[in-house]
C-alpha cells in the first residue's frame, strides 16, 4: 500500500503485483492458460467469463451462441448475470430472473436422486443425456458456454459422481460449447488437488476463481484463458478496438500483493500436501456419523463435506420440511460451541486449512451430541422410529 496505494487496469495499464499474480495463476493453472483477468469478487468474474463467452462467439463468426447452460442448485453468485447462472429459485423470485439466455440442467445428487438399482456410472449417463437434450432442445448453435463448480458448493456440497465429468464433457465436446469451471470455492487445495479441475479431469477454455485466492483477506477474484480465447479476442479488437470491460478496483496493487504473499505462503507450506493429508482424516472422522440414526448420507473429498439428514437413510425418505431438523442440528451444535453451515436438511464442511487433526475430531465429536440431542426430541415427539 505504501509502494503503491492504487492504479487501474483498464486497456494498456497495469501494475506490478496484479502482472506477477497473473504470471504465478499461469504457472499454477490446471491446464494451459493464457491471460488472468482480474475482478473484485467471485460475482464479477463469472459475469466477466460470461462476456467473455458471447464475445468469443461474436469473435469467431457465431454470435447466434448466446445461451449459457448451468446446473439447478449451482450457485455462481448474486449479480444479475452470476445469479441467472445458479440455479436457486429462491434467488430469481421477485427479481424476475433469470435472464432469458440462462438454461439450468440436473444436478448430480446422486444421493438423491438416483433409480433404485442405478449405479454412479448409469446416473451420470443419465445426467449427460439430460444435457444433451436440453442443447437439441435450445439448438446447438445457440449455446455459447456451460458453467459448473467442480464440487457444487452453496448447493450442499455435492460432489459429482463416478465419470460425471467424462461423460459431460464428450457432450460439450461434441457442440464444440465452451467450459467454464467455476473454482470459487475449489480453488486452492479444497478438494485435495490444487483445482477442482484436477481432482475430476476438467479441460475448462476458462476458469473463475476468489475467495481462497486471497484467503478471503482481500476482495480479489480472477479469470483464467484458454489460447482459443486470448487469440479470437486479439483477432477481434483489431475489428472493435479495445476488450471493453473492466471494473475500478479490479486487479487493486494491495489486493494483489496480499493475493501473492497467500500464494507464496501456500507454496511455503505446501498447501496440497496438507489438503491430502487433513481430507482423508475429515472425510473418515465425519463419514463415521453416517451410522447415526439421523444421517443418510455423507460425502466428500478433501476438505470439503456434505452431510444429508434423513428420516430412514436407508430407504432415501426425508424428514417433514416443517420439522426444520437442520435448523435444530444447527441449533444444537451451537450449544456444544460448533458452528454449521445448513442447506434445508445438508450439513455442509469446508472448515479453514489451518485446521489440526484434533479440531477435526472434535468436530466430529460435537456434531455427534448435537445429532444425538436432536435424534432424541424427535422421539419424544414420536418423529422418528
Ligand atoms: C462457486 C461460487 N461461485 C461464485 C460465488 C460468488 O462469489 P462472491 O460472493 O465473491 O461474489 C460463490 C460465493 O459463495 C461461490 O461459492
Amino acid at each position: 500500500m505504501r509502494e503503491l496505494g492504487y492504479y487501474h487496469l483498464y486497456p494498456h495499464r497495469s501494475n506490478e503485483p496484479a502482472i506477477a499474480l497473473a504470471e504465478k495463476l499461469i504457472e499454477i493453472a490446471p491446464v494451459p492458460m493464457a491471460r488472468v483477468l482480474f475482478q473484485c469478487s467471485g460475482s464479477e468474474a463469472n459475469d466477466t467469463a460470461i462476456k467473455l463467452a458471447w464475445y468469443y462467439w461474436d469473435a469467431v463468426g457465431q454470435p447466434q451462441r448466446t445461451k449459457i447452460i448451468a446446473r439447478q442448485m449451482a450457485y455462481h453468485g448474486n449479480t444479475c448475470a452470476a445469479v441467472s447462472l445458479s440455479g436457486k429459485p429462491d434467488m430469481h423470485g421477485g427479481f424476475g430472473l433469470p435472464f432469458a439466455r440462462f438454461k439450468h440442467t440436473e444436478f448430480p445428487h446422486y444421493y438423491r436422486r438416483h433409480e433404485p438399482g442405478e449405479t454412479e456410472e448409469q446416473f451420470s449417463a443419465r445426467m449427460a443425456e439430460a444435457l444433451e437434450t436440453l442443447i437439441q432442445t435450445e439448438g446447438p448453435d445457440t449455446i455459447a458456454a456451460f458453467f459448473a463448480e467442480p464440487v457444487m458448493g452453496a448447493g450442499g456440497a455435492i460432489v459429482p459422481p463416478r465419470f460425471y465429468f467424462d461423460k459431460v464433457q464428450a457432450v460439450l465436446r461434441k457442440y464444440a460449447i465452451l467450459f467454464v469451471a467455476d473454482e470459487v470455492i475449489c480453488g486452492f487445495a479444497r478438494t485435495g488437488e490444487m483445482w477442482g479441475c484436477q481432482t475430476y479431469g476438467i479441460r475448462p477454455d476458462m476458469v473463475t476463481s476468489a475467495k481462497a485466492l486471497s484467503a478471503a483477506m482481500q476482495p480479489i477474484s480472477a479469470v483464467l484463458i484458454s489460447d482459443r480465447i486470448h487469440e479470437a479476442m486479439l483477432a477481434q479488437s483489431d475489428k472493435r478496438g479495445n476488450f471493453a470491460h473492466g471494473f475500478t478496483y479490479a486487479g487493486h496493487p494491495v489486493a494483489a500483493a496480499v493475493a501473492l504473499e497467500v500464494q507464496r505462503i501456500y507454496a511455503e507450506i505446501d498447501i496440497v500436501t496438507r489438503a491430502k493429508r487433513l481430507g482423508p482424516m475429515l472425510q473418515s472422522a465425519l463419514g463415521r456419523l453416517k451410522t447415526h440414526p439421523l444421517v443418510g448420507d455423507v460425502q466428500g473429498v478433501g476438505l470439503i463435506l456434505g452431510m444429508e439428514l434423513m428420516r430412514d437413510g436407508e430407504k432415501r425418505i426425508p424428514f417433514d420440511s416443517a420439522l426444520e431438523v437442520g435448523a435444530r442440528v444447527d441449533a444444537a451444535a451451537r450449544r456444544h460451541g460448533l458452528i454449521l453451515r445448513v442447506v434445508g436438511d445438508r450439513l455442509v464442511f469446508a472448515p479453514p486449512f489451518v485446521i489440526e487433526a484434533s479440531e477435526i475430531e472434535e468436530i466430529g465429536q460435537r456434531l455427534y451430541r448435537a445429532l444425538d440431542n436432536v435424534a432424541y426430541d424427535l422421539k419424544s415427539e414420536g418423529a422418528l422410529g
